[in-house]
């Protein structure tokens, strides 16, 4: 080591170490930071440890510079607003970088734009990096972060290393992600992902900057090298953006190298759910973005002798073992939520989770230190209290415009919510036995159906679709297809991650037959005429999953055969202590309808998946256009 250090330390001149013993550093982590201090200049290098005393540093010097301030109510809660303009996930800006287009993106149609991942050439990315990145953190600190996805040293996790000009996004991966000096001892000389984050705001700045916020919105770039294993962020600190263990990391790069490994990175929760009998099975379940993750993964069940135990709420690393199980682990640390619409009422073990050590994002503050964002009103102490809003404005309830931004977010450790898992760190996972897709669909769509096998699971999966929200930059309602919900998450091409997913179901020479999950569909969100829920949802969901945990279990006589898959059977789900609900409206599953459907969806496939997609999901919607043209 003494030979590279000693060029390395030559290579950083005079840039100071602010914090941290460089020379502890495993050689390739040290040959990385030194690379991008050459290209982007910082004025010192702080090496993160993930402590208490360095975060409560970090955050004093926030707090005095005005980019965070404490909300008194709670222990060490805090609050920040962005620069308005950065407050979402910009999947207009966000890119794959491969040597072959077709290694990202589905072979479609001239003139049809692919909607699963977005390609940038390697030539184009080269430019478009040097005409960013090069000094991009004059005048600012560079913090090195460490950081494991998935408990340190498990068999199914993974470090990484983050370089950022942010110290808003070193508190929220601490809180994230597994922050330790251990991380190097583990890494040892492997390698690791790579993520460099700048803001993009180097100094003397030239525009003013808003709310303490630097970023760079017309510059941001979200770029990712999956055969490097690297990323790249510019102009953004939001934290879908920012933390880029997250969504780049757990989900587009590792989606990447969970095909070359042989597992699953997926947008799901994971949770834990015992039944009166005292059972307990594993279920995960993915919903497009502010479509209900966190909520069922920290579900209250309304109907008695049920519990329900939290794993994760948004990502999910799968893996069969070599008993043919699918074993599942919670790669992050901590939950990124969506605070509006969270509360005592719709989740309050989320609620319990950020009583303290949280970071709240662009929600409404009042003149007592407690935050407040849409969906608190009845729970809010003192209705009359002065708020600031999300924008720094004075602000009642009642008053014109929003509180909180609809996509504003808590950031707690997942460690403080009181129904954790006891095993939600453990190295192996825990066993995964129903996946549930889901997604916001007004109409036509059932509370709840079966799949018919893991290849129709996987067909149902490809075509999920769903009203558009606020977690990116979309505005307006509309339904779009967010197939597993993973469309902004798509790390390569669509047809082969369709394939990856059939060929998971054969187990390799010498292991045991693969025990493929379930798959069930939900919609929490069907309205009747005047555009109301015809299911309470939240703690009511129990219910639905009472019904899926039956049909784990073996039960036959609840589930009626539709065209699309098998629906409970009237009486079939608990309703006992509801108010009545609409069964024929929230069940049926109108021919007319799906016949729209399944000409759509062939529409979807033949633009936006085209010779990629697999002979055996084009049989599977022959076969369900046959099945429903004969109801
Ligand atoms: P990301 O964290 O962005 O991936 O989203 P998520 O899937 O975790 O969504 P989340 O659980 O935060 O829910 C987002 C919104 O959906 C919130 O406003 C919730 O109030 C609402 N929601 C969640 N579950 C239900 C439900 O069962 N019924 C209804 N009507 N709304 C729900
Ligand atoms: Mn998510
Ligand atoms: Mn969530």
């Amino acid at each position: 080591f003494y030979v590279v250090n000693e060029v390395v330390s030559k290579r950083l001149g005079h840039i100071p170490i602010i914090k941290g013993d460089f020379h502890l550093l495993p050689a390739k982590v040290q040959r990385f930071v030194t690379e991008k201090v050459e290209l982007m200049r910082p004025r010192g290098i702080y090496i993160c440890d993930g402590s208490q005393n360095e975060a409560d540093e970090i955050t004093n010097k926030l707090i005095e510079r005005g980019m965070l301030s404490p909300l008194k109510a709670y222990e060490n809660n805090y609050i920040c607003r962005t620069d308005p303009r950065d407050v979402a996930r910009v999947e207009s800006k966000t890119w794959m970088v491969t040597p072959d287009k077709y290694q990202t993106v589905t072979h479609t149609p001239e003139g049809v734009e692919p909607i699963m991942a977005h390609w940038l050439a390697p030539n184009d990315f080269s430019s478009e990096l040097d005409s960013r990145f090069p000094g991009c953190m004059s005048g600012r600190i560079m913090y090195v972060i460490g950081f494991s996805m998935g408990p340190i040293g498990g068999p199914l996790s993974k470090i990484g290393v983050q370089l950022t000009d942010s110290n808003y996004v070193v508190l929220c991966m601490r809180i994230m992600t597994r922050m330790s000096p251990a991380i190097w001892d583990s890494l040892g000389d492997a390698d690791f992902v790579r993520g460099i984050h700048s803001v993009g705001v180097p100094r003397p700045v030239r525009e003013k900057v808003i709310n303490h916020w630097p970023c760079n919105p017309d510059r941001v770039l979200i770029a990712h090298r999956p055969a490097e294993r690297e990323i790249w962020s510019f102009g953004s600190g939001y934290g879908g953006n920012s933390l880029l263990g997250k969504k780049c990391f757990a989900l587009r790069i590792a989606s990447n190298i969970a095909r070359d490994e042989g597992w699953m990175a997926e947008h799901m929760l994971i949770m834990g759910v015992t039944n009166p009998q005292g059972h307990e099975r594993f279920i995960a379940a993915a919903f497009p973005s502010a479509c209900g993750k966190t909520n069922l993964a920290m579900l209250e069940p309304t109907i008695p002798g049920w519990k329900v135990r939290v794993v994760g709420d948004d990502i999910a690393w799968m893996k069969f073992g070599a008993d043919g199980q699918l074993y599942g682990i919670n790669p992050e640390n901590g939950f990124f939520g969506v605070a509006p619409g969270t509360s005592h009422k719709t989740n309050p073990m989320a609620m319990e989770s950020f009583q303290k050590n949280s970071i709240f994002t662009n929600v409404a503050e009042t003149v007592d230190g407690e935050y407040y964002w849409e969906g608190l009103e009845k729970e809010i102490k003192n209705p009359k209290v002065e708020m600031i809003n999300w924008l720094g404005q004075k602000w009642h309830i009642g008053d014109a415009g929003k509180a909180a931004h609809p996509n504003s977010r808590f950031t707690a450790p997942a460690a403080q919510c009181p129904i954790i898992h006891p095993d939600w760190e453990s190295p192996k996972g825990v066993p995964i036995d129903a996946i549930i897709f889901g997604g916001r669909r007004p109409e036509g769509v059932p509370l709840i159906f079966e799949t018919f096998s893991w290849i129709h699971g996987i067909f149902v999966a490809a075509c999920l679709k769903s009203e558009t929200t606020a977690a990116a930059e979309f505005t307006g309602k509309s339904i779009m297809h967010d197939p597993f919900a993973m469309r902004p998450f798509m790390g390569y091409n669509f047809g082969q991650y369709l394939q990856h997913w059939m060929d998971l179901a054969k187990a390799p020479k010498g292991e045991a037959a693969r025990k493929v999950p379930k798959i069930f569909h939900v919609n929490w969100f069907r309205t009747n005429k005047e555009g109301k829920f015809l299911w309470p949802g939240f703690g009511d969901n129990i219910r639905v999953i009472d019904w899926i945990i039956r049909r784990l279990d073996g039960d036959d006589s609840h589930a009626l055969k539709t065209p699309i898959g098998y629906v409970p059977t009237e009486g079939s789900i608990n309703m006992d202590g509801l108010d009545p609900v609409k069964w024929d409206e929230l069940m049926s599953v109108p021919k007319e309808y799906w016949q729209e459907d399944v000409k759509e969806v062939r529409k979807f496939f033949e633009a936006q998946v085209g010779i990629d997609l697999p002979a055996e999901i084009r049989r599977e919607l022959d076969e369900q256009e046959k099945r429903i043209a004969a109801m």
